[in-house]
């Protein structure tokens, strides 16, 4: 299969913070990959050398076949970025970012407008076209941002964090609006802090962490990778959370993790734990309302992944 993205034992560091620690990562032609990490993880280091703003210490990366250090002017009209902070001009319009945008690109000034006009229809920026950008709201400017990416009609296109902040409403817009753009095969790269995106948007996920890339799969691969099952007790009454974890705990490695009045306990073996949770729990007069095997969430595999020893509680 061919990559549209190689990237190879890439490294960076910013005097002594290394942002990124020996990354590798193929991103298959037409498909989309979610980044995912938590903050200061390395993803908008590692755009910012794929979209060649940024130049690596060591390591390789490729995009297209091009080279993003030594190729940069070659690769440039082939690449889309919208990036984490917005890059559109709050004194223009919508219309003339787009429009800039395009002339940037070296775009006649004829083919530049007819692009910003179809992206202006296609976002649903009809109304605020030609209304400056500095009293637009947050999803306005997203969108907008996404559309700017869009004026040179990029084969491969990055997007940071591009949901970030916004609304329910608002993210699923964007969405909808991502899964067009991948439908008509653009090969895409998006960093997120949400499992649910990566989930819902990436046919593969890479999580980093540290600058490192510590899992990659898809999000059921993921599941699967930290393997076991949790067992769910939701307790009659909220103060009795504490007198159940502690009867708990004996059953499992973990104490259990509670949420309200839900008790998860992290077992290999569902069945049985369940079984003797209800037990424990019964000899100990404590009210169950609700007892229940599951897989992880995507969170609980996230939180697992990234835990760092350093921040687990000594013992
Ligand atoms: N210009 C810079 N100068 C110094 N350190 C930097 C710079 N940019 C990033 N860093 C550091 O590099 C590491 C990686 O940062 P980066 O911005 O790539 O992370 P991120 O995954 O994008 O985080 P976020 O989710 O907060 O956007 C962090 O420790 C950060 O503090
Ligand atoms: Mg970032």
């Amino acid at each position: 299969m061919s990559h549209a993205v190689e990237v190879r034992d890439l490294r960076k560091a910013y005097g002594s913070t290394i942002a990124l620690d020996g990354v590798d990562l193929d991103v298959p032609a037409g498909s989309v990959i979610g980044l995912l990490g938590p903050n200061g993880a390395g993803k908008t280091t590692l755009v910012r050398i794929l979209t060649t703003l940024l130049r690596p210490d060591a390591g390789h990366a490729r995009i297209l076949g091009l080279d993003v250090a030594t190729q940069a002017g070659q690769l440039r009209p082939l690449i889309g970025l919208a990036g984490q902070s917005a890059s559109v001009d709050e004194l223009l319009t919508a219309r003339e970012n787009l429009r800039m945008v395009g002339r940037l690109y070296h775009l006649s000034s004829r083919v530049a407008e007819r692009r910003a006009d179809a992206l202006i229809t296609r976002f649903e920026l009809d109304e605020a076209a030609d209304r400056p950008v500095k009293g637009f709201s947050g999803g306005m400017r997203r969108r907008l941002d996404l559309a700017a990416s869009l004026v040179n009609e990029p084969p491969v296109l990055f997007l940071d964090e591009p949901t970030t902040g916004l609304d329910p409403r608002s993210r699923l817009t964007l969405w909808a609006a991502i899964e067009d753009l991948v439908e008509e095969g653009t090969t895409l790269l998006l960093t997120t802090q949400y499992l649910e995106e990566a989930d819902h948007l990436a046919d593969r996920i890479v999580v980093i962490d540290r600058g490192q890339v510590i899992a990659q799969g898809t999000g059921d691969a993921l599941k699967e990778r930290v393997g076991g099952q949790v067992v769910d007790v939701r307790v009659a009454d909220l103060a009795a959370v504490e007198h159940a974890r502690s009867v708990l705990s004996a059953l499992t490695h973990e104490p259990p993790a509670s949420e309200g009045a839900v008790l998860s306990l992290a077992t290999d073996d569902g069945v049985a734990t369940l079984v003797r949770a209800a037990q424990k729990l019964e000899a100990a007069e404590i009210e169950v309302t609700d007892l229940a095997v599951r897989r992880p969430s995507l969170d609980e595999v996230f939180l697992t992944l990234t835990a760092h020893d350093d921040e687990e509680p000594a013992r």
